[in-house]
């Protein structure tokens, strides 16, 4: 049955292709990302997967087609907007790039500064706060990054992507640092975020937890999206563990 309200893409992708000289990283794709959906992008080493995280957040620029995020038209963005439209994604990386000279809060608050929320410094503390106690961090504020694990970094630069509450997050390889115990901890933090509302897409190579969490994945393969496959398909995706 179809539902009765359709949520409305908050990132939409139309053929849209990034080519660095003649290589084509991402060659013509197509996909929409909705609020509150978890979806994870695989494929091999090269395939364009950080490439069309880039395109998102308008790092890159498309060499052709349109990119549409939280109704900005990213192929069209000038350089002076771009602002605009990094306050709309959050991003969390394999490295958690924390700035080492600030404890967990100011990290977290330096995001907030960068948001031009207008918030009290107060204001500001309390909302850092809330984002290291809504992943688990809330007595961990006060530390610097070289005092937490790689695991509690992760989650440090967590809560900075999603202070400022952006409609998309987008993680570039997250658990590529962590263990497997700690890489679930990460993933169930992304579960609780698309929960919250916020599009998600996470590229990865832990196929473990792909195949468990059994959410959306698109698959990157030589910049083509080969395949798009609907939450709820894990039994179909033996493909997985040999691509
Ligand atoms: N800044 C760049 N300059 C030139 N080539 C690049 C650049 N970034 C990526 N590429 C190329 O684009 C292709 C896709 O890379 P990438 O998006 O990093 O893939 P993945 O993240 O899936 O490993 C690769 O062939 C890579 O060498
Ligand atoms: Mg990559």
């Amino acid at each position: 049955m179809r539902p009765i309200v359709e949520v409305r893409p908050i990132v939409e992708a139309a053929a849209v292709s990034r080519s660095y000289g003649s290589r084509l990283a991402v060659d013509d794709i197509h996909f929409a990302l909705r609020p509150g959906e978890l979806t994870f992008l695989v494929g091999p080493s090269g395939a364009g997967k950080t490439t069309l995280l880039r395109l998102i957040n308008r790092e890159v620029r498309p060499t052709a087609g349109e990119m549409w995020v939280a109704g900005i038209a990213a192929h069209l963005l000038k350089p002076s907007r771009i602002a605009e439209l990094r306050r709309r994604v959050g991003v969390v990386f394999q490295d958690y790039k924390l700035l080492p000279r600030l404890t967990a809060i100011e990290n977290v608050a330096f995001a907030l500064q960068v948001a031009d929320l207008r918030l009290s410094d107060e204001q500001a503390r309390e909302r850092s706060l809330d984002a290291l106690e809504a992943v688990g961090l809330g007595d961990r504020g006060n530390a610097f990054p070289h005092q937490l694990s790689g695991g509690q970094q992760q989650r440090v630069a967590i809560a900075r992507a999603v202070v400022a509450q952006p409609p998309v997050l987008i993680a570039d390889e997250p658990t590529g640092n962590l263990d497997q115990d700690t890489a679930w901890e990460i993933m169930d933090l992304f579960e609780d975020i698309a929960a919250w509302g916020t599009a998600v897409l996470v590229a990865t190579h832990n196929v473990e937890i792909v195949t468990r969490l059994n959410r959306r994945v698109l698959t990157l393969v030589q910049g083509r999206l080969v395949r798009d496959q609907p939450a709820g398909q894990t039994g179909r995706m033996a493909w997985l563990a040999t691509s």
